[in-house]
């Protein structure tokens, strides 16, 4: 692509410089550091007058210094004469707080839309957590592409895992647990969760499926602390299942989240590389290519 620069602001090396290479274009990361007193620094390292910039920039891990790594990235390229400004978030952080859940919350998806809008003109994201809202229009004004893994995951169930039931761990997992089993004609059922804290779900099948001696993929958007899957996982193993597999889109792993599932018998833990992480066996790089092109 003539006159782009794909740049990142550290969280996604790798697939900001694959994407580059496949796209036939320079690859130059920031410099950004920070003074002693906290302070940000960021610097290009390439001229930008009359380019198109792409960030690459994932908003895990550091959420908040994400967010404001790429804004003050984004309006740095524009005072150094970007045309224009394009944001790859492959994982999207502050969906989930989609409503003000209890008296004086803060809606984060609408502050977070709010900034970007400001600085950003177009934002190309994975699978974002969208529940209460209908699209990402509902926040952001910029135009926004919503692209999602499902095709890939449901390629790599296919190809690697045989005499498979898939499971969707709460209501919202539809979207990828029910979409992804039709791809691939398995049965399918997505449970019931009842969420007591951060750290407290509990899940209960309501549409049973037969998965005593099945090879059971528990399917979700995003794994953080693996609570919800652990409990899927519980189900799975009290009604017999063969083999316990957990695959997500974005992998958040904070607190000891895989060793989590492990011990209450998922044997594998795949994430697509929306997150870089260990358990990355999925690659997104060529929807980002497609949508850029
Ligand atoms: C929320 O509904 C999401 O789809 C995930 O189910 C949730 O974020 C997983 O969180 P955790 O791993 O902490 O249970």
């Amino acid at each position: 692509m003539k006159n782009t620069i794909v740049t990142t602001c550290g969280n996604s090396n790798k697939l900001a410089k694959k994407i580059a290479k496949k796209i036939k274009t320079k690859f130059s990361p920031l410099t950004i550091s920070s003074f002693p007193d906290g302070d940000i620094y960021l610097k290009f390292n390439t001229p930008l007058k009359g380019k198109n910039l792409v960030i690459v920039q994932s908003f895990q891990p550091h959420s908040d210094m994400s967010l404001f790594d790429i804004i003050f990235a984004a309006e740095t390229a524009k005072d150094l004469g970007a045309r224009k400004v394009i944001l790859v978030a492959p994982y999207l952080a502050y969906m989930r707080q989609d409503k003000r859940f209890n008296p004086g919350e803060c809606i984060s998806s609408r502050v977070m839309a709010k900034l970007l809008n400001k600085s950003i003109n177009k934002i190309i994201t994975i699978d974002p957590h969208i529940h209460r809202y209908k699209s990402l229009k509902d926040i952001f004004t910029i135009p926004a592409k919503n692209l999602t893994a499902n095709g890939l995951i449901a390629q790599y169930i296919q190809k690697k895992i045989k005499d498979v039931v898939i499971i969707g761990p709460d209501w919202e997992s539809y979207q990828w647990a029910e979409a992804i089993s039709k791809q691939i004609s398995v049965p399918c059922t997505v449970l019931k969760k009842t969420r007591f804290s951060s750290r407290k779900v509990r899940v209960k099948m309501i549409k049973a499926i037969p998965v005593k001696g099945k090879n059971v993929v528990i399917v979700d958007d995003i794994i953080s602390t693996g609570h919800t899957i652990t409990e899927a996982a519980k189900q799975a193993r009290r009604k017999g299942a063969k083999s316990i597999t957990a695959i997500c889109v974005h992998g958040l792993f904070v607190e000891k989240a895989v060793e989590k599932l492990k011990k209450v018998g998922v044997s594998k833990v795949i994430s697509t590389n929306t997150i870089e992480h260990k358990t990355n066996g999925i690659d997104v790089a060529e929807l980002v290519i497609e949508e850029l092109k």
